[in-house]
């Protein structure tokens, strides 16, 4: 019925209208031209009245959204709806943690909530369509994007790349109301050098057993929309790549949602030098499949006259516009383009439950890497000096792409403990340095504050313009002046906690000596202080895990637990090492501390051998050997011994998040099936090899016991 809707709508357009909806602008890019006066806005708003665009993003409000709609019900011939956009990356008005914060909880099902509460605010201000969620795997902490994305790990990535795009569509049983745009397709987080939107050459091996499947459950999930990255792969930018647009996306997944394209990116065809003109550059990202033009203008400028000079086919304008018009249909927008702003109260209410809910993501992401003594949890009677360049900040914790929340509604690490400490605790505070300047100025009266206090939290890391988009860094140690603050206090001689709040993995290996306690504690949102004192404080049990490997210098990276054995395993000279440097990484992926113990006890195994399409059953009983409840992530990794090509030491293929109360075991069982086990051969070909497999079941992938099992012919 979509279809046959679609086709009519399609009926009556012209050809300048039809290109109209393949058209997407920025609202908020508005600058005045100084010879005409005009603003690039009211250009706009004249080529929404003629029917020549179909989307914008970056609009502020339900009632600037409804202005737009109603232009074009009561002004344009064909009356289709604009859909609106936005960067809905961790929250929208209520920040959540970002998402490489959220992927250190291991928890799909909290960031199918956040992201579900992200779209319903974003919704109510008219945003239909979010641009999420960012599931490119990542494997260089250089580049800023690592804090969008959920880190190293293909499956990791797919597991919540699946429950992102299905809570973020929103669907309240009458159909969706949201639609999600999974990004950025693809190989982005692969750049060189990790400096954003470089060159990224990888194999299609690489490609389609590492960088492809988060892709494949996004659209398996449902996404009604994917934006082609900027990058080029192999020497073709994606916006132009047919073999990723057109092969793997529509013929090999049946695709049918929108491909558009990232920002602007069509003009970058011309600065990447595949196209010398901007018709060119049109011509190849339409016959490659990119369906809409963000903001370059390209398509309704060039695309009616290449139609009319038999370049590009209208048959393939159609097949766009019946994407883009099917997604405006499937949201409702045809029937109800306005946005029902919400009464007060019901805003309200709706604000603090997501409030709540932030609190609730905020200490599920932390990741708590050491804790010498053990000197945490803090007792709330203590004398606490709180010192660092982010004890205050309201701004940082919000991290990357936040644009729509309110540093004022931020809670600081120092107001979270000044809270949750209440009367018994005294409180001394000092900056001791900025984020990234070099004075030393506040050194003294922040070792005068560690000397009068029991205990010292201190407040590290970087600030939110810090990672990102075109945010990458060539050192991962702490900006500016911190690390010789770090010294500067911990001669005061009193138990050190470090927080750490940042957008990317740090290599503060120089840390471990200096800091009883360390905890990773990203850019966290609006609850940010609170959910740290809930940690601090032993209000909440930490049992985040890592989502990326950390290193333990800038030497190391790319650094990551899925590689290979190499012909030369590290062992000395001669071998695949560093005269300088280990090999191993300072904090492995899936790593983190809990404030109680696990005890693993020794895998069982349903079979020692499996053919044709049986299944393995592995389990193990895990215990809570603390005197505390707490959560702990069971992982179970795998390896092809020998294969008809090179495998990766290790590869993730399960996971399970498990609550245990002090005492308590539980068994923990894990289902091996044959497509846990395949890997692409050297035909290119899925398939599981028979020969001999290693699984391992423990706390991270670093660590866990190992049996053996074969797969039969
Ligand atoms: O959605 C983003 C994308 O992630 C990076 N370039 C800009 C887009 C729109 O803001």
């Amino acid at each position: 019925e979509i279809a046959s809707q679609a086709q009519q709508l399609l009926l009556g357009m012209s050809l300048e209208e039809k290109v109209g909806q393949m058209t997407q602008y920025d609202w908020g890019f508005n600058p005045i031209n100084p010879e005409t006066g005009v603003s690039q806005r009211d250009l706009l708003v004249e080529e929404i009245r003629q029917g020549r665009v179909g989307s914008i993003f970056n609009l502020s409000g339900a009632e600037e959204a409804n202005e737009l709609q109603r232009l074009i019900q009561e002004q344009t011939a064909q009356r289709i709806p604009l859909l609106i956009g936005r960067d809905v990356i961790h929250g929208y008005k209520t920040v959540f943690p970002i998402p490489l914060a959220q992927a250190s909880a291991w928890n799909p099902e909290l960031a199918r909530r956040t992201s579900e509460a992200a779209s319903r605010e974003a919704l109510s201000d008219g945003v239909a369509w979010v641009f999420a969620p960012m599931i490119d795997v990542s494997r260089d902490p250089r580049w800023g994007r690592i804090a969008e994305s959920i880190g190293e790990d293909p499956l990791l990535t797919s597991k919540y790349a699946k429950a992102w795009v299905e809570g973020s569509q929103i669907d309240d049983g009458a159909g969706l109301a949201t639609a999600s745009c999974p990004k950025h397709y693809a190989g982005y987080g692969l750049a060189e050098a990790g400096r954003d939107y470089n060159t990224v050459d990888l194999s299609d091996r690489v490609l389609r057993e590492v960088i492809l499947p988060p892709f494949r459950e996004a659209v398996e999930s449902g996404a009604l929309s994917i934006m082609a990255s900027f990058n080029e792969i192999n020497g073709i930018p994606v916006c132009a790549n047919g073999y990723l647009l057109n092969t793997i996306l529509r013929d090999e997944w049946g695709f049918e949602g929108i491909v558009a394209s990232d920002y602007n990116a069509l003009h970058e065809l011309i600065v990447h030098g595949v196209a010398g003109s901007e018709e060119e550059a049109t011509e190849r990202s339409v016959l490659a499949g990119c369906d809409m033009d963000m903001h370059s203008g390209f398509y309704i400028k060039h695309l009616p006259t290449l139609v009319r000079e038999g370049r590009v086919p209208e048959s393939r304008i159609d097949e766009a516009v019946l994407r883009i018009l099917a997604v405006k249909i499937k949201l409702g927008l045809l029937e109800q383009p306005y946005v029902t702003v919400p009464s007060a109260e019901e805003a309200a209410a709706a604000r603090a439950s997501f409030t709540a809910l932030a609190r609730e993501a905020g200490r599920e992401s932390i990741v708590l890497l050491r804790n010498e003594g053990p000197v945490l949890p803090l007792s709330k009677t203590s004398s606490i000096a709180v010192i660092g360049p982010l004890a205050e900040s309201r701004k940082d914790p919000l991290g990357c792409w936040s644009f729509d929340g309110n540093p004022d509604e931020v809670v600081s690490l120092l107001e979270g403990v000044r809270q949750a400490a209440g009367a018994g605790a005294s409180i001394a505070y000092a900056e001791g340095c900025a984020i990234d300047g070099d004075s030393e100025e506040g050194f003294a009266a922040a070792l005068e504050a560690a000397r009068a206090a029991d205990v010292v939290v201190l407040a590290l890391g970087e600030s939110q313009e810090m990672s990102g988009e075109s945010r990458s860094r060539t050192s991962l140690d702490l900006p500016g002046a911190q690390r010789r603050l770090v010294e500067a206090v911990a001669a005061a001689g009193k138990p050190v906690i470090a927080v750490l709040l940042s957008g990317r993995p740090l290599a503060l290996p120089w840390l471990e000596p200096l800091a009883d306690a360390i905890v990773q504690a990203w850019h966290l949102g609006v609850q940010s202080g609170n959910a740290i004192a809930d940690v601090l404080f032993g209000d909440y049990n930490p049992g985040g895990r890592l989502p990326a490997t950390f290193p333990h210098n800038v030497g190391q990276v790319p650094i990551y637990y899925y590689r290979k054995k190499t012909g030369r395993p590290p062992a000395g000279v001669y071998s695949s090492y560093y005269i300088d440097s280990t090999t191993e990484p300072l904090y492995p992926f899936g790593y983190g501390l809990s404030y109680t113990q696990f005890e693993y006890g020794s895998i069982s195994a349903s079979s020692q051998a499996i053919q044709g399409d049986e299944q393995l059953t592995v389990s193990v009983t895990v215990t809570n050997a603390g005197d505390r409840a707490g959560e702990e992530v069971v992982q179970c990794y795998i390896r092809d011994e020998v294969a008809s090509v090179t495998q990766p030491l290790k590869k993730l293929i399960h996971f399970s998040k498990v609550h245990l109360e002090p005492g308590q075991s539980a068994e923990v069982a894990f289902i091996v099936r044959k497509q846990d086990l395949a890997i692409i051969d050297q035909h290119m070909n899925l398939t599981a090899e028979p020969g001999d497999f290693t699984l391992w079941i423990g706390p991270n992938a670093s660590e866990g016991e190992s049996i053996s099992f074969a797969v039969r012919a």
